[in-house]
């Protein structure tokens, strides 16, 4: 079965085609995170005008690229959410769009979902296993049955893990978007030079909270009152990222080891772009040398259209009727 994907819930716009959910015959992104970059975040009108600018072409683009045509083409897919509204509109209606011209059914699927599913592309993990989504809007501990069925066993209170890497990039003056600069300054840095906590929350002991550990870089910046300027040097700025970075790993490894340790776990599945950071293997490989590791390729970690081509191949599947065409986008969608 071949799906063509589309991803367009932030500010990438991405289009796949995908051979029975696992083999990736094209995959290409547009990214308007430049224009963002002033702004320190993403700015929603922005992204939507990116989606509507690459989205035709970059179908035009992987059909050509997998040497198909619209004829070979069996499914449409598409992120339904959760995400930012206008971006999802563009796709959402773009699909439809296809769907009706082409005489293709659609379907919608869960862009977090996808990210977990991205680690089961390439290989087939051994379940029930540990999912952990670690994005820029989500972080999420799920027990996972298999496609499609999952338990949610954790979740953050306050920010994502991403965002508290994004926010504190722009404290330390880096880039957005601003993991990798962070990890970047971190290198060889000395992370335990500041004294930080990430958030314990009562009662909830698999839930996670960063906003006090970001406001502890804030002070360390800043001074208690959060107005001063310590005025620290760049490779303190280096050991305050490597301290901030390493709080939030071990915090996700201590949460994620009870977890597994409460049921039958059999392997630990990775999603989101904050999986690109090679501190968090390293620290996961470490605390669980006893379970295999399944982190997504590169080019399936950030957003993309593969993994949603991917994960509707299998929903299809399961049920192979087409979405209706007053199908809504959702900003906010519970995986489980
Ligand atoms: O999964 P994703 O592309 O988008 C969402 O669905 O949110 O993840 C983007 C997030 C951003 O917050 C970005 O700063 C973070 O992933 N990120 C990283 C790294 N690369 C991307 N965080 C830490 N270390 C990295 N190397
Ligand atoms: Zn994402």
């Amino acid at each position: 079965m071949l799906v063509l994907g589309f991803e367009s819930t932030c500010d990438e716009t991405g289009v796949a085609l995908v051979e029975d959910g696992h083999i990736v015959l094209a995959n290409a992104i547009a990214s308007s995170a430049e224009l963002h970059a002033k702004f320190g975040g993403v700015f929603p009108e922005y992204a939507s005008r990116g989606h509507v600018e690459a989205i035709l072409p970059l179908t035009e683009q992987v059909l050509k690229e997998a040497g198909k045509t619209k004829e070979d083409v069996d499914l449409i897919a598409v992120a339904m959410g959760p995400g930012l509204l206008g971006s999802l509109l563009v796709g959402l209606q773009f699909a439809k769009g296809l769907s009706i011209a082409w005489n293709k059914p659609f379907v919608g699927v869960n862009h977090v979902e996808a990210h977990l599913y991205a680690a089961m592309m390439k290989e087939r993990p051994p379940l029930p296993a540990l999912g952990l989504v670690l994005s820029g809007g989500h972080t999420l501990l799920l027990k996972v049955l298999e496609v499609g069925c999952y338990e949610r066993l954790g979740t953050t209170v306050d920010d994502a893990v991403g965002e508290a890497f994004d926010k504190v990039a722009t404290l330390l003056g880096l880039p957005y978007p601003g993991g990798p600069h962070v990890e970047r300054i971190a290198i060889g840095r000395n992370r335990s030079r500041f004294p930080l906590q990430a958030g314990k929350v009562k009662k909830s002991p698999l839930d996670f909270s960063f906003s006090g550990l970001k406001t502890s870089v804030l002070y360390a910046l800043k001074g208690q009152d959060g107005a001063g300027d310590i005025s620290l040097s760049e490779e303190e700025k280096g050991d305050l990222a490597a301290s901030f970075q390493e709080v939030a790993f071990q915090d996700l490894a201590a949460k994620a080891r009870l977890a597994a340790d409460a049921f039958d776990c059999k392997a630990l599945l990775f999603g989101g772009g904050v999986c690109q950071n090679r501190r968090l293997k390293e620290i996961f490989e470490e605390k669980f040398p006893e379970l295999p590791l399944f982190f997504p390729e590169a080019s399936l970690t950030l957003d993309n259209g593969a993994m949603i081509a991917g994960l509707a191949y299998h929903q299809f599947l399961k049920n192979p009727v087409s979405d209706p065409l007053d199908l809504e986008a959702k900003t906010r969608i519970p995986i489980a």
